[in-house]
């Protein structure tokens, strides 16, 4: 297998690297067609064309017309003066008192003191975004056939005759100029994240050494260690400080949606789409899987000896054994489908939780959860005389393990946390809470809602008794989600909902159930979602989740660097360790009037208390503007994000 490792580009979208070393494919006449300049040419007069400054008049009073990026904060001459620090925009004395529970149940809140996170001004400058790379002039060279069609199906049933659609690298030669790595070109890494997010300045050598990668758990390197000897079976793709291609363009027309131009506010502008903790979109191969579902398998599952109902049983059980397969389950037995991260928190509360949970008991939650991961457990202790303790955090966000040492105990009963907060971003030590939890004997539920698709997942590898995600979330469809359980505690959990799918036999006077995980699907469950999530999976998997992971990463830090540049703006959650989201509030301006005016450039976030009201409580506001990003983002579209809060913290100035 050849992979192509792209030109490295110290000198930024002012050279041709990527495009003045391509040799083409074979088949493609060396030379351009007749009537064109040749490829020196071209490279001669693109060179001049990139290396103007934006805007800068070109020989013939031409521009280079470069999206400004960056450039907002100005030319040279305003370069020189650094940018000044932003204020911290709500003082603690402006926190909103906490709202009266209304379970009535008893909530140790956290205790510590509220301050408000520094945020302290960079550089502006940082090397040049992959996008404009891409945008480059390209000469006329075939595009990879992203959508191939899939092979026809060898067997009966479709799944098991599935195909890639995604060229798989080695299977197609990808033009080098399609190929981007967001690293290649000069984005900041790790370290330099750590740094800016630790309000210390990244020092030009940044520590890449072993000895320094030792004493890091950054979430795209750990969690991936000890992956290799998964039953995933294959090595994984990127080890820490590799950086293999990524290649965002071609990743960007799997995803129809992503091609939509907004009408209405937006006035035809391209989507940019920051609202991924939200929802993810679907590639073509999710919707073309639920299509091929309904067209060729639909039916029910499991009662039925005819061989569309066999069609779809095996879809549906297929798409289980691929979530199995994804988080490192050990059987299939321990996979629920149900419809989000929430009906599967509410079914362990509702099952495991009422026959293990009674008066005086602890359940501990942390103070980065969502509502979803709060209001079951609060239900749970007030039906039982049962106590919710909350961990703290620090002022970043992250978790104060100390202080979950302290509210472990013989009452604790069960310990459920995220692995990343929806709100900040923050990605937690979540081998390390389960480890605790278990050593007072506590069972440990994840809420991998925000985290499946931003990194590797191992549940046998984080030991956890309970992870829960929502299909949508990682570009699955809606509808459709996942508990994990360990063997042992499902077998010995009663059942929640009652009806057909879940019994072995009924009579009017008992019950037998069927073991899980069909003990927790009564009813017709989301059989074409299922099927569609499976699809999803495959998909991630296709990309490779360690590719997503540090693409990702460098993502943030950009993004995380363009908001710093913003007079005002002040970041919410600023943990060294962190996924996807870069949650911000503006001085000056609602969340709604940033949210408005990213809207009617085409750009979508969410805005307000993202279900999770009291970590946002902690940093002393009500809403934050949550921008959040997915392996399909861009830096173009962070620098188009960038100018417009730019632009509108300025406006009124
Ligand atoms: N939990 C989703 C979010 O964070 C809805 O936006």
């Amino acid at each position: 297998m050849t992979t192509q490792t792209p030109t490295s580009n110290p000198a930024g979208a002012g050279s041709l690297g990527g495009v003045s070393g391509l040799t083409p494919p074979a088949g493609i006449p060396e030379g351009p067609p007749s009537g064109l300049p040749d490829v020196a040419s071209l490279a001669k007069l693109a060179g001049e064309f990139f290396s103007a400054l934006p805007t800068t008049a070109l020989p013939g009073g031409a521009t280079n017309g470069l999206p400004l990026g960056l450039s907002h904060l100005g030319g040279p001459s305003q370069l020189a003066t650094p940018p000044q620090p932003s204020e911290p925009v709500l003082a603690l004395g402006a926190r909103a008192p906490a709202l009266a529970p209304v379970a009535q149940t008893q909530t140790v809140v956290p205790e510590k003191a509220v301050d408000s996170a520094g945020v302290s001004s960079r550089s502006p400058a940082q090397g040049v975004p992959e996008a404009y790379a891409a945008s480059l002039p390209s000469i006329d060279l075939p595009q990879a056939p992203v959508h191939a069609p899939a092979t026809p199906p060898s067997s009966p049933y479709y799944f098991l005759g599935e195909k890639s659609a995604y060229p798989v690298a080695g299977e197609v030669d990808v033009p080098r100029e399609d190929r981007v790595t967001a690293r290649s070109f000069g984005l900041p890494g790790e370290d330099e994240l750590r740094a800016l997010l630790g309000g210390v300045p990244p020092t030009a050598a940044t520590p890449t050494s072993e000895s320094a990668k030792k004493d890091q758990w950054f979430y795209f390197t750990d969690l991936t260690r000890g992956h290799e000897k998964s039953e995933h079976g294959r090595a994984p793709a990127s080890q820490a400080g590799a950086r293999p291609p990524f290649d965002v363009n071609a990743v960007r027309r799997d995803f129809p949606i992503l091609q939509e131009r907004l009408s209405g506010k937006s006035g035809g502008k391209q989507l940019v789409w920051f609202d991924n903790a939200a929802t993810t979109h679907k590639p073509q191969a999710v919707i073309d899987r639920l299509a091929y579902f309904y067209a060729h398998e639909n039916s029910n599952i499991h009662r039925a000896a005819h061989e569309v109902a066999a069609r779809a049983t095996d879809a549906y059980e297929g798409a289980r054994d691929k979530v199995k397969r994804f988080i490192g389950a050990s059987s299939t037995e321990e996979i629920i489908f149900v419809r989000g991260a929430t009906e599967a928190i509410n079914l362990v509360a509702k099952t495991w939780g009422a026959q293990n949970v009674g008066e005086g008991d602890e359940i501990i939650v942390s103070n980065l959860e969502h509502h979803a991961n709060i209001v079951p457990w609060q239900q749970l202790a007030a039906a039982k005389g049962a106590k919710l303790r909350v961990i703290p955090v620090d002022d970043t966000g992250q978790i104060l393990l100390d202080e979950y040492r302290k509210l472990l105990g013989d009452k604790t009963k069960i310990v459920a946390v995220t692995q990343v907060s929806n709100a900040l971003g923050t990605v937690t030590p979540i081998k390390d809470i389960v480890a605790l939890a278990h050593s007072v004997g506590a069972k440990a539920l994840v809420d991998g809602a925000q985290s499946v698709s931003h990194m590797r997942v191992n549940v046998q590898q984080l030991d956890a008794d309970f992870f829960v995600f929502s299909g949508h979330k990682i570009f699955g469809p809606t509808g459709i989600g996942v508990v994990y359980g360990k063997r042992d505690i499902l077998e010995n959990m009663p059942p929640w909902q009652g009806g057909g799918n879940m019994i072995a036999d009924v009579t009017f006077e008992r019950t037998i159930y069927q073991p899980p995980p069909n003990r927790f699907e009564a009813g017709t469950g989301n059989i074409a979602d299922a099927v569609g999530l499976g699809a999803a999976l495959d998909y991630v998997d296709r990309i490779g989740i360690e590719n997503i992971g540090s693409y990702e990463h460098d993502l943030l830090a950009y993004a995380t660097q363009g908001l710093l540049t913003i007079p005002g703006i002040r970041l919410i959650g600023t943990a060294a360790e962190k996924a996807s989201v870069a949650s911000f509030v503006l001085k000056g301006f609602t969340t709604q009037e940033v949210g408005e005016a990213l809207n009617r450039e085409g750009i979508a976030v969410r805005t307000g208390h993202h279900c999770a009201q009291p970590i946002l409580r902690r940093f002393g506001v009500e809403q934050t503007v949550r921008p959040s990003l997915a392996f399909y983002n861009t830096c173009e579209e962070v620098d188009r994000m960038v100018k417009v809060v730019y632009q509108l913290a300025t406006s009124r100035r």
